[in-house]
């Protein structure tokens, strides 16, 4: 669980100016793991007249202290740094790794920004870990021009700057690191060896991060909007997307005769046998292993709220998925992977409404409404999924206070706290304690989420 409190943060309202954006032209941009341009170095960024200033620069487009935020607060710093410690010797010694965690490939593919060595400049450093490179795209052809007179940020990307101002370009780069894609992947072996478990929310970790953007008028003009909540939403679809393709993939899908268990619920095999805490819950009975449904249950609640006309369908499918995966049954002549498949086309074909959609106070408020319901249906039986839905509700109420829900704040307060005290130890989760957190939380929110 990563580091959350609840604060009430100054949200930045935008206005809806959705980019009229197509999925494909937002999956086709190359990572910058993929990119076939050079990386020339962060060292570039650093100069306090480019991103390195102390205090963001008044009068400029950016705040041009990115490089110092980043340096100074940014857990990406210390990504390359992790595997010289005693964990990672430790993983690659139970992994028989041939060489060193930080001289591995696969640990380099997510701990730095590691392209073949053709690819790297003569000031890239592997050592920096995650730098402003590996989000924003290989440099080579657009460093120089990006800072000209005439520079736009259309050119830039047409020169490879990475699009993270895109939802659906910025879930898909974050994910390729914090759960895999076919590039790079932290499967249960690695898990295995002592692998911390992955677990991720775009815009919960875009503000831990911490952000080192501002969306204001001018952000606005030069790139449309920058809405939290957009970001959430389009991050779950992405999210579930990953974890079908994953669980299509026949080189990440199996491991032998078993399917790859990073796909399932990691606590619905490791717990207690003493503690018995199955509940009837979407459609799986007892004693089966259970997908890791933490972003589809996000993603019910999200088509609840936002596109009614859609939702039973939708619950329709995930349901026969769950139900194929456990158990093997499917409508005849299908099986999982047909399932699959359908759901992920019908996943993708959501993402451009999505991203389309304002997120004003009432469509917050629906989708809070939507969230506190699916516990209603012992929906977050699992910790993954209330670990999600902890993040979402957070993020909900911290950008509905601003706007004038009327709350008490001390007994919203309280039960938040209440909410993250049920998630303080997955091991020992209790479903039933963050449903009644829940409901103390749906009794203070009312008349705003009856
Ligand atoms: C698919 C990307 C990916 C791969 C591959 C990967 N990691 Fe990680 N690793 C992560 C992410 C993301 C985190 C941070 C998890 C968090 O804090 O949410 C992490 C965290 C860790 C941590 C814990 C760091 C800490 O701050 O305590 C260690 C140790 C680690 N990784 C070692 C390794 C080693 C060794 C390898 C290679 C065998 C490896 N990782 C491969 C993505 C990856
Ligand atoms: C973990 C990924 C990540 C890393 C590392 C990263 N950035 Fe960013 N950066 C983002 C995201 C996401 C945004 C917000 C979306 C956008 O406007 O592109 C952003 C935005 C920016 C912006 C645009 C602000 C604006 O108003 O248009 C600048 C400039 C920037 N980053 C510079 C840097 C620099 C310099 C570094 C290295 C010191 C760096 N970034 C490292 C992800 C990253
Ligand atoms: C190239 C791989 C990579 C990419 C891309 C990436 N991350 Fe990370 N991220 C990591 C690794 C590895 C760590 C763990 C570093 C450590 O433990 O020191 C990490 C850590 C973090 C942390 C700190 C988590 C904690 O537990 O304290 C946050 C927050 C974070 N990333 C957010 C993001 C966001 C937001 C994006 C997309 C804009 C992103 N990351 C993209 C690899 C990546
Ligand atoms: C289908 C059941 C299943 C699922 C789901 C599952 N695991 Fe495991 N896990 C196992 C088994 C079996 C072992 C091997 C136990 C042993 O060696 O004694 C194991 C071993 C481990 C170990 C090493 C434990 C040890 O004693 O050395 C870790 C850590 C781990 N898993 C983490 C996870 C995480 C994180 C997830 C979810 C992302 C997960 N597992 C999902 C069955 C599962």
């Amino acid at each position: 669980m990563p580091r959350l409190e609840f604060t009430p943060m100054r949200s930045h309202i935008g206005l809806s100016l959705a980019l009229l954006m197509v999925v494909g032209v937002v999956f086709a941009a190359p990572l910058p793991n993929q990119s076939p341009h050079r990386t020339e170095g962060t060292v570039n960024c650093a100069s306090s007249t480019c991103h390195g200033s102390i205090t963001p620069l008044e009068g400029s487009d950016v705040l041009q202290n990115e490089y110092t935020t980043w340096l100074r607060l940014d857990r990406h710093t210390q990504a390359y740094a992790v595997l010289l410690n005693e964990r990672s010797r430790s993983i690659a010694r139970k992994l028989g790794l041939k060489t060193p965690a930080h001289a591995t490939q696969i640990c380099l593919d997510c701990h730095s920004h590691a392209p073949g060595p053709a690819r790297r400049g003569k000031r890239h450093v592997l050592g920096e870990g995650v730098g402003c490179e590996g989000c924003h795209g290989p440099a080579e052809k657009w460093l120089a021009g990006h800072v000209e007179d005439g520079a736009s940020h259309a050119r830039n990307l047409a020169q490879g700057l990475y699009p993270t101002e895109r939802p659906a370009a910025q879930a898909r780069l974050c994910l390729s690191c914090h759960f895999g894609d076919d590039s790079r992947f932290v499967s249960h072996r690695l898990m295995g060896a002592g692998h911390p478990r992955l677990s991720f929310e775009v815009k919960t970790f875009t503000s831990l991060e911490p952000a080192h953007f501002r969306v204001d008028a001018d952000y606005r003009k030069r790139k449309g909007t920058h809405e939290g909540l957009k970001v959430w939403s389009v991050g779950q679809a992405v999210a579930v997307i990953h974890l079908l393709e994953t669980l299509t993939d026949p080189k990440r899908g199996r491991q032998g005769p078993f399917p790859e268990l990073v796909l399932f619920d990691c606590h619905s095999c490791h717990h207690p046998m003493s503690e018995q805490r199955w509940s009837p819950r979407l459609g799986v009975g007892p004693g089966v292993i259970r997908l890791n449904d933490s972003n589809l249950l996000m993603l019910r609640a999200i088509v609840r709220a936002l596109m009614p006309q859609d939702s039973a369908g939708f619950d329709a499918e995930v349901h026969a998925l769950h139900l194929a995966v456990a158990t093997g049954e499917a409508p005849p002549g299908k099986d999982y992977l047909d399932l699959a498949h359908a759901l992920t086309r019908r996943v993708e074909s959501l993402i451009p409404g999505l991203e389309r959609h304002s997120y004003d106070a009432e469509v917050m408020r629906r989708i809070l409404v939507a969230l506190v319901e699916e516990s209603r249906q012992s929906s977050f039986a699992d910790y993954a999924g209330a670990e999600q839905a902890y993040m979402a509700i957070t993020s909900l109420v911290n950008d509905l206070v601003p706007r004038g829900m009327k709350v008490d704040k001390t007994a919203l307060r309280s039960a938040m706290n209440r909410l993250l005290d049920a998630l303080a130890n997955d091991e020992h989760y209790q479903p039933a304690v963050f449903q009644a957190a829940l409901e103390e939380l749906r009794a203070r929110l009312q008349p705003a989420a009856r």
